[in-house]
């Protein structure tokens, strides 16, 4: 996904140096920047990733926040990725790319519920088709196939079926 999605938004040949990304909570924003952040900042004499910036916010942490950004970055990097709930937050802006993730598709969303939920290779019977229920209930969420397949680890075929009676 970042493989693709990096030639078309941002690039050393055009002028785009600014993406948002956008969508629900737990959708995978995060995760999805971090990668990128990965993967690229190497190629830039300074870099930041700077988490949880809601969550800091309502702390007064703000300010720390801009001098963290500001000591890591003024070395002249230039891309900036930043991801929200809130599309008003990146029009408001002037961002002009914004990037909204579709959630996983079925079989990446199987293999993530599965890792956390199945800790055997063979899996008995039941719970495969049970794992599939799971997964289509996720819609291909991040945060809840992790969740729910944490939550389910360990249990027995009952405690599943009841699991999924109260979704
Ligand atoms: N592509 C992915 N593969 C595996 N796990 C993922 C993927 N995307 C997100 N997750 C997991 O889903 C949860 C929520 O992801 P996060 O990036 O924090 O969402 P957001 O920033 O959109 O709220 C995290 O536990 C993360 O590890
Ligand atoms: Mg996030």
């Amino acid at each position: 996904m970042v493989a693709e999605l990096i030639p078309s938004y941002l690039g050393f040949g055009n002028d785009i140096y600014m993406m948002g990304i956008c969508g629900m909570g737990g959708l995978g924003k995060t995760t999805l920047a971090s990668a990128i952040y990965y993967e690229y900042s190497d190629l830039f004499e300074g870099s930041s990733f700077i988490a949880n910036v809601r969550e800091r916010s309502e702390k007064d942490e703000l300010h720390e926040l801009q001098q963290q950004l500001l000591d890591e970055i003024l070395e002249g990097s230039s891309w900036i990725i930043i991801t929200t709930r809130d599309e008003h937050v990146l029009v408001d802006n002037g961002m002009l790319k914004i990037y909204k993730p579709n959630g996983l598709e079925d079989d990446d969303a199987s293999k993530l519920f599965c890792s956390k939920a199945i800790k055997k290779v063979q899996p008995e019977e039941g719970y495969m088709q049970l794992s599939q229920k799971v997964v289509g209930y996720a819609s291909g969420l991040p945060l809840a196939l992790v969740t729910l397949g944490s939550f389910l680890a360990g249990r027995n075929i009952d405690e599943w079926k009841s699991a999924l009676e109260n979704f």
